[in-house]
């Protein structure tokens, strides 16, 4: 009989649950509902609507689950980090599914799912530089597998994913702004706007971004230049800054791994993918692919790191499970 482990994944704006095969690594449901056209006019995710839409579509797709209860082993679910209110939603349902089923619950880091999620269906994980690039993080991570991994460069401030989010509602539009900012730049291809790039020429590992979304609301108050042309010139800066940061680790302190992945819905950007490629080649550094579909928030990922989880007896009970809004504990 398989043994099968059901993930849910409700942490921001997409609620979304999945269902793996633990000994196969293979996904044999995989469902998630995207929040994106609710957030849109608000510019950015509004805690409590996303809360409303989880307690709404979470349900629905458990329906799904039914023809395979008997088979599963253990419930999954995001504990950590994420909105409070959009958390509990799936934490409430795991709870519930748990004592239903009599299964255990296994509760999982986000950032750990992301940087799994270019393991999803594949039973082996290899330690690798992991750029976590969303609307909440922008982090490189050393990353082991399910414990003993480290931040590397965190961000100071905004993320990047945040940072095109803040550029694309200065423009007057929504949410969310990467792939909104990453579409007018895309006919342009020459840096009229040429912004600085934060941290350069210091000897900080670090990212930072407001200072780039502050000198972008400068340049738009200018009136001097069209949306395709600032939003050429921030993307650009934007990722030139993550390269720059990198390259700077790696002239400080060497290099440990020999592959990177970029994880995380902003490493769906085209440019962070191609300069990112680019300059791992120069650097004799190989590079993860990830099937898209998995780059922005999924229970799928959820599900894979919550196999390594079950392997290892890891699991908690619904008693002592809790929301952990701003948690890392699982992950470092
Ligand atoms: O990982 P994700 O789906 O949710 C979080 O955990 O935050 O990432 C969403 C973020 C948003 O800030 C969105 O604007 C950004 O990823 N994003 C992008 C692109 N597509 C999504 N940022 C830059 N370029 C893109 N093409
Ligand atoms: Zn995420």
């Amino acid at each position: 009989m398989p043994k099968l482990i059901v993930s849910i994944e409700s942490s921001c704006d997409d609620s979304s649950i999945a269902i793996t095969d633990i000994d196969s690594c293979k996904l044999i449901i995989h469902k998630k509902i995207s929040q994106e056209k609710l957030h849109y006019r608000y510019g950015g995710v509004v805690p409590e609507l996303a809360s409303r839409m989880h307690s709404k579509e979470l349900p629905t797709l458990l329906d799904s689950i039914k023809p395979y209860t008997e088979n599963i082993v253990a419930v999954a679910v995001t504990s950590e980090p994420g909105l409070n209110v959009s958390l509990l939603q799936g934490i409430t349902m795991a709870k519930a599914m748990s004592l239903i089923l009599k299964v255990p619950i296994i509760s999982v880091n986000h950032l750990l799912g992301h940087i799994y999620s270019p393991f999803i269906e594949k039973i082996s994980f290899f330690s690798h530089y992991s750029l976590l690039l969303s609307g909440g993080h922008s982090m490189l991570i050393e990353a082991k597998g399910i414990s003993n991994n480290k931040i590397l460069i965190n961000s100071l401030d905004d993320s990047f994913g945040e940072s095109f989010d803040k550029a694309s509602k200065m423009l007057g539009f929504g949410y969310p702004g990467g792939p909104i900012i990453e579409g007018f730049a895309e006919d342009i291809d020459d840096d009229k706007v040429n912004f600085t790039l934060p941290l350069k020429s210091t000897n900080k590992i670090a990212f930072s971004f407001s200072g780039l979304k502050n000198a972008f609301r400068l340049e738009v108050e200018k009136n001097i230049w069209d949306k395709h042309q600032l939003s050429y010139s921030f993307q650009k800066a934007c990722v030139n800054h993550i390269i720059d940061r990198i390259r700077y680790l790696f002239k400080k302190n060497g290099k440990t791994f020999s592959h990177l992945s970029i994880v995380g819905g902003a490493s769906a950007n085209k440019t962070m993918q191609d300069s990112m490629k680019e300059f791992l080649s120069k650097n004799s550094l190989q590079h993860i692919n990830i099937d898209m579909q998995y780059s922005s928030d999924n229970a799928a990922m959820i599900g894979r790191v919550a196999i390594e989880l079950y392997k290892s007896g890891i699991f908690t009970d619904h008693s002592s499970l809790e929301s952990n809004p701003n948690g890392y504990s699982p992950f470092l």
